[in-house]
C-alpha cells in the first residue's frame, strides 16, 4: 500500500523493544529511517540474555541507518514518572506499546501480575501519550481476546467476545481502555490483534521456538491434547509489516481494531510434520493432558486488515520455519 504523502515521519516509541515482536518492529521502523526510542524492563519472565541480544539486533540495524538512529531506555512502563519523562522529553509522534506480560498457561498461576503489569501499564502509557501529546499509540492485542467462539474465523465486528485465560481478559481490558481515552482525549489508537507470531527471536515458551530447541538436544515434544488444536501462525516480518500499515492508516479511523492472522490455521500435528520436514529430524512425542486456558483454535477473518491496511500475510509456514531454525540451529542451512 502506499503511503500517503502526510504519513507520520518522526519518532516512534516502542515499548517492549527487547522482546520477540517489539525488536522486529524496532528494525521494521528504523529501516524506513524513522528514529526509534526502546522502553522496556528487561523483566524476568524469560532471560535477559535472551533480550539483551535481541536489543543488539536492533542496535546493529541502527548503526546501519546512521548515527542516533536508536535509544533505550531501561524502564518499567508501571512507573509513571518514568513514562511521562520519556514521552515529554522525546515527544514521539507514534507510540507502539507491546510491554506485557505475555503467555496464556502462566497467566493462570499469576492473575494479578497480569492485571498489574498488562492493565496498569497500558493505563500507564496511554496516560503519559495524552499528557505528552503523543497523537497515536498502536496497542498491541491478541487473538486470544476471542476467546473459545464458534463464529470463526474471528472478525473484529464480532463483539460477544469471552476470554478465557488471565491474558486474554487483561488484553481485552486494554482495548477497552483504548475506547475510553479515545473518546475522552481524541488520541487515535490502534488495537492489533496479533495472531500466533513466529520466526526468529520467538520467545523461549512458545511452541515453533521450544519444539526446535528439544528437537535440537534430540528429546520428545510434549502435545498438549490430541495435536488436532489450531493456531493461525503469522511469520513476524509480516507482523511488522501490518504494525507499520496499521500506523499509517489509523488517522482515518481515530479508533481501529484489526486482526494480523494469516488465515491458514495449522494443527499442532500439523505443525510438527512442518517441523520435520524443514529440519529433517524426526520428532518423538510426549502426549500430555490439555491445559486449561488454551483456546481450540485460532482462526484471523483477514477481510478487515486487508481492505483498510493492505495487509497480507506472504510468508508460507514452511519458508518461517526455515528462518527460525537457521537462527536456532546456524549450521542446519543442508535441510533450511
Ligand atoms: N508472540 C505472539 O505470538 C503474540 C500474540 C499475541 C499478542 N502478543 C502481544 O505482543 C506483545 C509482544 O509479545 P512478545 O511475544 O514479543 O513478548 P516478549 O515477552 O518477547 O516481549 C515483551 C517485552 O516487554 C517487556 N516488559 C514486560 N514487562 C514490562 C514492564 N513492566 N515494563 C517494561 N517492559 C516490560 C519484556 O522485558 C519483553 O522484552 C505483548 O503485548 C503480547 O501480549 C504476542
Amino acid at each position: 500500500m502506499a503511503a500517503p504523502s502526510d504519513a507520520p515521519s518522526g519518532p516512534v516509541l516502542i515499548t517492549g523493544v527487547a522482546g520477540f515482536i517489539g525488536s522486529h518492529v524496532a528494525e521494521a521502523f528504523l529501516a524506513k529511517g524513522r528514529r526509534v526510542i526502546g522502553v522496556d524492563s528487561l523483566d524476568p519472565f524469560y532471560a535477559e540474555s535472551i533480550k539483551r541480544r535481541n536489543l543488539a539486533h536492533v542496535e546493529a540495524a541502527a548503526n546501519a541507518q546512521g548515527p542516533d538512529r536508536f535509544e533505550f531506555v531501561l524502564a518499567d512502563i508501571r512507573d509513571a514518572d518514568a513514562m511521562r519523562e520519556v514521552f515529554g522529553s522525546r515527544r514521539p509522534e507514534t507510540a507502539v506499546h507491546l510491554a506485557a506480560r505475555a503467555g496464556v498457561r502462566p497467566s493462570i498461576a499469576q492473575p494479578a501480575l497480569y492485571a498489574d503489569v498488562n492493565v496498569r501499564g497500558t493505563s500507564t502509557i496511554l496516560e503519559a501519550a495524552r499528557l505528552a501529546g503523543c497523537p497515536r499509540v498502536l496497542l498491541a492485542s491478541s487473538s486470544s481476546v476471542y476467546g473459545n467462539s464458534s463464529r470463526v474465523p474471528f472478525s473484529e465486528d464480532d463483539t460477544a467476545l469471552e476470554p478465557i485465560s488471565p491474558y486474554a481478559a487483561t488484553k481485552r481490558a486494554c482495548e477497552l481502555l483504548a475506547h475510553t481515552w479515545h473518546h475522552l482525549y481524541g488520541t487515535r489508537i490502534a488495537c492489533l490483534r496479533f495472531f500466533t507470531a513466529y520466526g526468529p527471536r520467538q520467545r523461549p515458551d512458545l511452541a515453533i521456538q521450544k519444539f526446535l530447541a528439544l528437537l535440537q538436544r534430540g528429546e520428545p515434544l510434549p502435545v498438549f491434547g490430541d495435536g488436532t488444536m489450531s493456531r493461525d501462525f503469522t511469520y513476524i516480518a509480516d507482523i511488522a509489516e501490518g504494525v507499520l500499515a496499521g500506523e499509517r492508516a489509523i488517522d482515518r479511523f481515530g479508533l481501529r481494531t484489526w486482526n494480523l492472522g494469516g488465515h491458514r490455521p495449522v494443527s499442532v500435528n500439523g505443525l510438527i510434520a512442518a517441523i520435520e520436514r524443514v529440519t529433517g529430524l524426526t520428532a518423538a512425542i510426549d502426549r500430555r493432558p490439555l491445559q486449561p486456558g488454551d483456546v481450540d483454535r485460532t482462526c484471523a477473518d483477514p477481510a478487515r486488515s486487508r481492505e483498510e491496511l493492505g495487509f497480507e500475510p506472504r510468508t508460507p509456514l514452511e519458508e518461517g520455519l526455515a528462518a527460525q531454525w537457521r537462527a536456532v540451529e546456524p549450521h542446519a542451512r543442508s535441510h533450511a
